[in-house]
């Protein structure tokens, strides 16, 4: 199969139509291209399901479908960003749980069905990479809040730490010895409650792909696209600020916070601006990633300067 240039993709609500409009005159043709799950042969779906809107709070237009699921960081499959969906086709998301525990009153191992059962709600989020490139994306998920409200976290939880799955049969960039695996991030409590961080479940209206993160991420959009753990097996509760695995494979570079921060230079890069995925010229990166308003307050009293 050809692959599409990022130049030939159009923005989902065009391609949705332009869709229907085929599957008029040659289903049949349309549908010799993909396998039992819907999915073409790079791992990619071509069947995104209803979206609310097409563009975000801010009239930035969401990205494609396509672009969301096949341009990915998981180091855990592969430092290629383009060959993450081939890779990663295949990893299996079920059975799957989660254990919550720790400095909480009511510590559990949920079941990804189990988690299902909260309200999953949309969410339109600009993603704004490290790398400086960014794209907007309408995940579907429920606020993380939840999730603490019912395990209750103790007087003494300080702090949320995030595991992903460690499966080195099945995630070949982990018996690689450059990172220590497993893929941990942290959030401050505080930061854990607020609303717009999601643990998300899907995208586009149908459940996550593998290289976005399935069975389930979590999504914190006024961070920098690493705090935004994918595949997560374990939550804790705890006292002591968490050391994530960019903390420890780059701590010159950026510490635990990680807040979008258009003033404070990457050691090699600015940060200044960013490249949204399918648009030409650059656009300013804003700070906290264009959500100050719902979360500066979580650190009015600290020099975001030196604690990033
Ligand atoms: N989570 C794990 N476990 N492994 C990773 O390599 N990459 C992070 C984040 N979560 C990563 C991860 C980075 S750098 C980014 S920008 C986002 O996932 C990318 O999410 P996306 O591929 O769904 O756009």
């Amino acid at each position: 199969m050809t692959k599409l240039r990022s130049s030939e993709i159009t923005p989902e609500h065009i391609y949705l139509s332009r869709r229907a409009f085929m599957v008029g005159i040659g289903a049949l043709a349309v549908g010799g291209l993909l396998n039992a799950c819907g999915n073409n042969e790079e791992g990619v779906s071509v069947t995104p399901g209803p979206v609310s809107a097409d563009s975000d709070e801010l009239g930035d237009t969401l990205n494609s479908y396509r672009d969301i699921t096949t341009y990915n960081n998981y180091y855990e499959f592969s430092t290629d960003k383009e060959a993450v969906a081939r890779l990663s086709q295949g990893f299996q998301t079920t059975p799957w749980s989660i254990a919550v525990g720790g400095l909480v009153n009511n510590p559990k191992t949920y079941g990804i069905e189990d988690l299902r059962r909260f309200d999953q709600e949309e969410r339109i989020y600009r993603l704004r990479c490290v790398e400086a490139w960014s794209m907007v994306i309408p995940w579907l998920g429920f606020p993380l809040r939840k999730l603490l409200d019912e395990v209750e976290p103790l007087s003494t939880a300080k702090y949320m730490r995030f595991e992903t799955l460690y499966d080195p049969n099945q995630m070949p960039g982990q018996r690689d010895g450059w990172y220590q695996w497993p893929y941990i991030e942290g959030l401050r409590l505080d930061e854990a409650m607020n609303d717009l961080a999601i643990l998300s479940t899907g995208l586009y209206g149908k459940e996550l792909l593998p290289q976005n993160g399935a069975p389930i991420r979590l999504v914190v959009p006024w961070k920098y696209g690493f705090k935004s753990i994918k595949s997560i097996v374990k939550i804790d509760l705890v006292e002591e600020e968490p050391t994530s695995l960019w903390m420890a494979a780059a701590p010159h570079e950026y510490g635990f916070y990680a807040n979008v921060n258009p003033d404070v230079p990457h050691p090699r890069w600015s940060q200044a601006t960013e490249r949204r995925i399918g648009e030409l010229s650059r656009r300013e990166t804003l700070p906290f990633n264009g959500y100050a308003e719902q979360v500066a307050l979580l650190y009015a009293d600290m020099d975001l300067r030196k604690f990033y």
